[in-house]
């Protein structure tokens, strides 16, 4: 049986450090990613990287980094001494630009001694509706311009992995497929698929945010996403 644990990334868009370090004692001893975006890092800085950094987990830094080469590359350079797993950064900033952010990362951190972290190309949020040769055009660039992985729907995951062999990590996983086929959620989400779905695309990563963090009892709302899969 497949473990879908490793596979597992949450999202922690929450305001309360309380509620963040209590969910990541609760999720760790199973959970070894969480990402951390824009709502996190505000409020609490490099900080809330430590918190899940101390429990032995990697963070996904989810910042969509769109600018001009010289930001991003020294944006990047700070990642790398923060010690994430992996970041993001908008495909749409363009093949040569973000060709010299992945060169010079790398170096970066062959210079420091210290671990080069992945990049990942964001296409279109999984909020928004895109078509399917737009994303690919995207990820091929991305990929010509040296990234590791993609963020995409689990809609594209298997087109984009077939077309290009980059890491798909994808958003807009909801619990049940009732909620997920292929439709809307009740929230933001408009790409959204459940697990299952997920796995069958063949993604490497799956990102849960809401339908975890926001349930009273995360560990088990957790544990139902990986059963519900299996
Ligand atoms: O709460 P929910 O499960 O919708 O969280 C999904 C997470 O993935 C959010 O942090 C959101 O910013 C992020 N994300 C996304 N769609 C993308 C890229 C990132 O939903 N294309």
């Amino acid at each position: 049986m497949v473990d879908l644990w490793p596979g597992l990334v949450v999202a922690l868009d929450l305001d309360s450090e309380e509620k963040i370090k209590s969910i990541v004692e609760q999720l760790t001893p199973k959970v070894k990613k969480f990402k951390i975006g824009p709502v996190a890092y505000t409020r609490f800085g490099p900080e809330a990287i430590n918190w899940v950094c101390k429990k032995g987990a990697d963070v996904f830094l989810d910042f969509k980094l769109y600018d001009i080469p010289n930001t991003m590359i020294e944006t990047a350079k700070a990642f790398v001494d923060l010690g994430i797993w992996a970041f993001t950064v908008h495909l749409k900033a363009g093949r040569e630009s973000i060709s010299m952010l992945t060169d010079q990362v790398a170096d970066y951190a062959k210079e420091n001694n210290k671990r080069a972290p992945l990049a990942f190309g964001v296409t279109e949020l999984t909020s928004k509706e895109a078509s399917l040769e737009q994303i690919l055009n995207l990820a091929k660039e991305g990929k010509e311009a040296g990234i590791q992985g993609i963020v995409c729907s689990v809609w594209e995951a298997k087109t984009i992995k077939e077309e290009t062999g980059l890491l798909a990590i994808t958003p807009g996983i909801r619990i049940t497929s009732q909620q997920a086929g292929k439709g809307v959620s009740s929230d933001d989400q408009k790409r959204i698929a459940s697990l299952a779905d997920a796995v069958k695309a063949g993604s490497d990563y799956f990102v849960v945010g809401r339908p975890i963090v926001k349930s009273h009892n995360p560990f088990l709302a957790a544990e139902n996403l990986v059963k519900s899969a299996l």
